[in-house]
């Protein structure tokens, strides 16, 4: 048996740069063949630190494995930002080269040192990195009192998350900008969101804000049952209540993803989202200016992630990522939707379809025939004014089947081409 290749060293290092080193991370970097980071990284290293210095490529994932290779057999280290693990090179090489390859140094992440600043418990403190995500990320954490750091892509994010404050109706939370961390230029400028006063600084920076809503600020809540005045509509939208029923049976859980098939305006798939995370969805959507309405609500609440198909299906599912729940909102009586649905899931995956048709009730009857699951009839009226009196307005009854594919079936078939796939692979693909 060959012996295991010899561990990587990924070592963390903040803007005090080699000062702020412990011993074992400056012993391995000495001694160190290759040491492979950023230029900024690599240009905080002293002359006797005499390893080759091998530059990031970019893009860096995908050359991640032959760069390694090209260096087996060396002692090689990785300079990574402060703690490499949070937010980090070092969960790319854990996923690309394996945990077990790795011997990670951490140094005290910005988050850290930022908590140490402010003092803060950092157990309480919501993290958000803007870093390659849109600032509209930061939406679901706006609450009355809470903390969040932000994780800054540059000079300009202060001033974006500014502006998102305000547009969300938390101008007058309190904003500081921590630059530099750790280093002899750190420095901490402060505002209000709504007055933010300060031009572009340094791009090293997190920013800490204590969110504070203005008078009649939207209060959204991150259970399911949004109100619809939430939404951007044309009537296409699954309404309030049978919204939070349906997310319950939908039941997300962590890092699972859904497919929203018939998006309407993107409820489903934006609470489904919404409720960790690490939830990620894929609306299907036929029409077009309704996709670009779920982009926007989206956006709006705090889920610019979800990814928008825009298609009719069964056509649109080919080659989206298995999903571990599918709803079906529209498009029932499409032949061969809730075949390919039922088929994409895998065992255990879940579905859910509902409708306000005699025609697709009787398809949802025959499926629950066939398979089991709960066929429901869920009835919401609202009391409204008849004259001087009150009366009840009845919405149209919407009928729902859910069922569980058991775990002894086939699955995922012909739909789910791509099990191991990305959403974002198949937003490329089918934008
Ligand atoms: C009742 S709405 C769904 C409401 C949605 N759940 C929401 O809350 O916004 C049904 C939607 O399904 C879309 N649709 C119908 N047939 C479709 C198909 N075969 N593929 C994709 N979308 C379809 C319609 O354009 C419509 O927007």
């Amino acid at each position: 048996m060959s012996p295991p290749p010899p561990r990587v060293t990924v070592i963390g290092i903040g803007a005090d740069g080699w000062d702020g080193l412990g011993p074992v991370g400056r012993e391995a970097l000495r001694t160190a063949e290759v040491v492979i980071g950023g230029r900024r990284h690599l240009g905080l290293l002293p002359p006797e630190c005499e390893g080759e210095r091998v530059p990031w490529p970019s893009p860096l994932r995908p050359a991640v494995p032959g760069l390694f290779a090209a260096h087996a057999g060396r002692r090689v280290c990785v300079l990574a930002s402060g703690d490499p693990m949070f937010f980090g090179i070092g969960r790319t090489l854990a996923e690309l080269l394996g945990a077990e390859r790795l011997r990670v140094l951490p140094h005290p992440s910005s988050v850290s040192l930022a908590c140490a600043r402010l003092g803060w418990a950092l157990e309480e403190t919501e993290v958000v990195s803007l870093v390659g995500r849109p600032s509209a990320t930061l939406t679901r954490e706006l609450y009355p009192g809470r903390r969040l750091l932000v994780l800054s892509a540059g000079a300009d994010t202060p001033a974006e998350v500014a502006g998102l404050l305000g547009e969300r109706g938390f101008g007058p939370s309190r904003m500081r900008v921590l630059e530099q961390l750790g280093s002899e230029r750190e420095r901490c400028v402060e505002g209000t969101a709504e007055a933010w006063p300060h031009p572009p600084g340094d791009p090293l920076n997190v920013i800490a804000v204590d969110c504070l809503p203005a008078d009649g600020a939207r209060r959204l809540s991150l259970t399911p049952g949004l109100p619809d005045t939430a939404y951007d509509h044309d009537g296409q939208l699954t309404k309030r209540h049978v919204r939070a029923a349906t997310l319950a049976v939908l039941a997300p859980a962590p890092g699972e993803l859904l497919w929203d098939v018939g998006g309407g305006s993107g409820s489903i798939a934006v609470e489904w989202t919404r409720a960790h995370r690490t939830c990620r969805a894929v609306s299907v959507e036929r029409d077009p200016v309704r996709a670009e309405r779920v982009r926007r609500n989206a956006a709006a609440l705090g889920v610019p992630g979800v990814t928008v198909v825009t298609g009719a299906a069964p056509g649109a599912l080919a080659g989206l990522p298995t999903p571990d729940a599918v709803f079906i909102g529209g498009g029932l009586t499409a032949p061969g939707v809730l075949e390919a649905c039922w088929s994409a899931l895998p065992p255990g995956g879940r579905i859910v379809a509902n409708t306000v048709t005699l025609e697709s009730e009787a398809l949802l009857a025959d499926w629950y025939r066939r398979h089991g699951g709960d066929l429901v009839r869920l009835a919401v009226s609202h009391a409204t004014p008849v004259g001087t009196f009150t009366g009840w307005r009845q919405a149209m009854p919407v009928t729902q089947w859910a069922a569980t594919k058991p775990l002894d079936s086939q699955g995922p078939g012909a739909y789910a081409a791509d099990p191991a796939g990305s959403v974002e692979a198949a937003q490329g693909e089918t934008r």
